[in-house]
C-alpha cells in the first residue's frame, strides 16, 4: 500500500467527531477513514487535562498502528488539552486539531456580542485563552458549557425535552445580552443545530467549524502528495458498546456500518479485543 492509500485517522471522545467526518466525506469521498470514538471515556469535558492527554496519546498510537497518514483531532476538548503535547510526542506526524471559531465570529458580529458553547476543559485550556486574546478584541463573549448535552447527543437525543432545556438554559441569557452569533466549540453540537436555530431564530448566525477543518485536511494531504483517489472505505472503532454506537451511526449519519470494539488496558494503552 502506498502512503496515499493509507487511511486518515480521526478521533473524538464519542460521536462528536462524526460532524467533522461528515464534512471530510463530502469533500474527499475517495479517502479511507478510520474513526475512533472513545465512548468508554465520554465525556472528556469535565476530566483533568493530564488524563485527556493520556487518552489522546493512546488513541494516536492506535491510529498510527493502523497506518494513519494524518491524525484529525476531531474534538475541541482533546485539542485544547493535548494538541501541543501530541505534536511534541509525535514530531513526525501531522495533526489537524480544532479551536473554537472565535475569529470568524468576531469578524462577522454586528452587535459585538457572541455566544460560545464548549466543554469546561476547552474553556480552561490555554488554546481558548490564546484564541480570545488574538481575535476577540472589542467583542464580548458569553460562554456556556451546556452540561449534559454531550451525553444526550451520545444517546441520539437530538430533539427531546432534556436537550431542548439544556440549550434554552444556555442560549436564553445570551439572547438577552443581544448576541447575534453562536460559536459551536464542541464537535458534538453541530448535530443539534436544528434545535439551536429554533431557539435563537434566524437573525442569529451559528458557526460550525467542521467544514473549515475538512478543508484544512484536504489542503495538507494535497500539499504532502498524500491524497487518495482510489479509496472511500470507512472503519469505525469504539472503546464502548458496539450496538449503541451502531445505532447512533444510523441516527447521525444514516450509515449502517460495522463497528469494531477495543479495550483500554491503561489510560494510555489500547488492546484490540
Ligand atoms: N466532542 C467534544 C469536543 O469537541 C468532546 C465532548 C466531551 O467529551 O466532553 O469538545
Amino acid at each position: 500500500m502506498t502512503n496515499q492509500e493509507h487511511p486518515i485517522g480521526v478521533f473524538d471522545s464519542g460521536v462528536g467527531g462524526l460532524s467533522v467526518l461528515r464534512e471530510m466525506r463530502a469533500l474527499m469521498p475517495n479517502e479511507d477513514i478510520i474513526y475512533f470514538g472513545d465512548q468508554g471515556h465520554v465525556p472528556y469535558g469535565p476530566r483533568p487535562m493530564e488524563q485527556i492527554q493520556d487518552f489522546s496519546e493512546g488513541i494516536t498510537r492506535f491510529l498510527l498502528a493502523q497506518n494513519s497518514k494524518i491524525i484529525v483531532v476531531a474534538c475541541n476538548t482533546a485539542s485544547a488539552a493535548a494538541l501541543t503535547y501530541l505534536r511534541q510526542t509525535f514530531p513526525d506526524v501531522q495533526f489537524v486539531g480544532m479551536e473554537p471559531a472565535v475569529k470568524p465570529a468576531a469578524e462577522k458580529t454586528q452587535t459585538g456580542k457572541v455566544g460560545v458553547l464548549a466543554t469546561p476543559a476547552t474553556f480552561q485550556g490555554a488554546l481558548y485563552a490564546s484564541v480570545v486574546e488574538r481575535f476577540a478584541n472589542g467583542v464580548e463573549l458569553f460562554q456556556n458549557t451546556c452540561s449534559g448535552l454531550v451525553q444526550q447527543i451520545e444517546m441520539g437525543n437530538l430533539e427531546g425535552n432534556e436537550t431542548r432545556k439544556i440549550l434554552e438554559d444556555a442560549l436564553h441569557p445570551m439572547l438577552e445580552k443581544n448576541i447575534d452569533t453562536v460559536v459551536l466549540g464542541c464537535t458534538h453540537y453541530p448535530f443539534v443545530i436544528p434545535m439551536i436555530e429554533k431557539i435563537v431564530g434566524e437573525k442569529v448566525r451559528v458557526i460550525d467549524p467542521a467544514p473549515a477543518v475538512a478543508k484544512q485536511v484536504k489542503r495538507l494531504l494535497e500539499a504532502g502528495g498524500m491524497s487518495n483517489q482510489n479509496g472511500g472505505e470507512l472503519r469505525f472503532v469504539t472503546s464502548g458498546e458496539v450496538q449503541s454506537v451502531k445505532s447512533i451511526l444510523k441516527v447521525l449519519l444514516g450509515i449502517d456500518g460495522e463497528v469494531e470494539p477495543v479495550t483500554w488496558k491503561t489510560d494510555r494503552e489500547i488492546l484490540n479485543r
